[in-house]
């Protein structure tokens, strides 16, 4: 019997993290993954395009749940989920992330009572496995959204797959038992090394005239920076004063696109390339090109240690410390003096930098491992 393994994913960042996990369960002699798009991101640059150039096979099952308020998608996503869960009745439901796709996912799967029971090496159980990858994760700021995704996941998670050290640690303070957590290092970065050579090939540096290592990066779209347009305008004027020295490309979010247009924010268009959100290897080969990056995204400074590019996170935390303590990024809040010192500091030759362990191309196989011997003979 191969143990059914429903795959969430929805949102821009879940795609790259969940394709190597599909990828290694596949090919496993004691698991059948299925992938799930719960359609939280349905537009073809944040959606349709990954999929394309991850490789990855169609979804088995379309939730095609789409925008609303976090309440409303959140309760959405569980509503369409629970009759999948009925249908398929999977032996376990792995989430990536912190999305509000993760949090509804598990939370449907956590309560749901399969018909029969089923086996593995923690035990007989009525309820689908909840799987959480890159939990552990904290910035200890309750208005991110995401943040309260991630302590409700892991909080009703029985197999917990961390990427970094403090990851171990802030579970084990929550009371988490030990037999849950496992430090099986960064499936996002998994992709990233398998695309690398790939995204080389990328014509995007020729198709926005910038030069190798002469212009800077920037993204945005945290609630927090982009909704306030006072807050979104300070921001864009502080990032003016780099661009002064440092022409910047911003790909815009579709959220962060609304917003300047509500507030009339026009970046000057001599030293800012606006254009619309890339496709992964795109964005890859314009991330590892460029002399530095500014982003609040999470995942980009992860990316950006491992490519070994300077990173100014434009918060006043992040859930990921390693990328500071061994990487190449620096907090630079969102005050317009805290990000002018951050990019300084960033720029400058610096003590060398290195990649955290177990961030080496091969998190999903760690997966894939653990997931099969609880699997296996049961
Ligand atoms: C979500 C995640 C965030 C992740 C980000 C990556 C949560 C709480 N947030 O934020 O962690 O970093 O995705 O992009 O899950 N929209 C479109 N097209 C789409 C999807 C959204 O135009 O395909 C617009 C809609 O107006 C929507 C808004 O973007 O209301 C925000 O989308 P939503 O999924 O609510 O959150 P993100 O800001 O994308």
């Amino acid at each position: 019997m191969r143990a059914k393994i429903l795959c969430v994913a929805g949102a821009r960042p879940n795609f790259m993290k969940i394709a190597p996990v599909v990828r290694a369960l596949g090919a496993s002699p004691h698991l059948e993954p299925r992938l799930v798009h719960t359609g939280q991101h349905y537009d073809e640059k944040l959606s349709r395009v990954f999929f394309d150039h991850l490789g990855m096979s169609r979804p088995h099952i379309e939730l095609a749940v789409g925008s609303g308020s976090h309440a409303a998608q959140t309760a959405e996503i569980m509503r369409r989920f629970e009759p999948v869960l009925a249908e398929e009745q999977p032996h376990g439901v792995l989430v990536v992330g912190d999305v509000n796709s993760t949090l509804a996912c598990a939370l449907a799967a956590a309560k749901y009572r399969r018909r029969e029971p089923f086996h593995t090496s923690l035990g007989a159980r009525i309820r689908p496995l909840v799987i959480h990858v890159e939990a552990g994760l904290r910035c200890f700021d309750d208005d991110m959204p995401e943040e309260v995704n991630r302590r409700l996941t892991d909080s009703i998670g029985d197999l917990l797959f961390v990427t970094e050290a403090a990851g171990v640690e802030n579970l084990r303070r929550e009371g988490v038992p030990e037999e849950r957590i496992h430090l099986v290092g960064n499936v996002m970065i998994d992709t990233l090394l398998a695309s690398k050579d790939e995204a080389v090939a990328s014509p995007v540096l020729a198709d926005l005239a910038l030069q190798e290592g002469a212009y800077g990066l920037v993204t945005l779209h945290r609630p927090s920076n982009v909704d306030e347009s006072e807050t979104l305008r300070a921001l864009v004027a502080a990032l003016d004063e780099v661009a002064l020295r440092l022409p910047l490309v911003f790909p815009v979010h579709p959220r962060t696109r609304a917003r300047l247009d509500d507030a009339a924010i026009r970046p000057d268009s001599e030293r800012w390339k606006i254009v619309d959100p890339l496709g992964y290897l795109d964005f890859l080969k314009l991330m590892s090109s460029a002399r530095v990056v500014f982003t609040d995204s999470g995942g980009i400074q992860e990316e950006t240690t491992v490519l070994g590019v300077p990173c100014v996170t434009l918060r006043r935390n992040t859930e990921r410390p390693v990328t500071i303590s061994e990487g190449t990024n620096h907090l630079g809040g969102t005050s317009r003096d805290g990000i002018l010192a951050a990019f300084e500091e960033a720029v400058q030759p610096g003590p060398p930098r290195s990649v955290p362990d177990l961030w080496d191309g091969r998190a999903a196989e760690r997966i894939c491992s653990v997931l099969a011997s609880l699997f296996a003979l049961h």
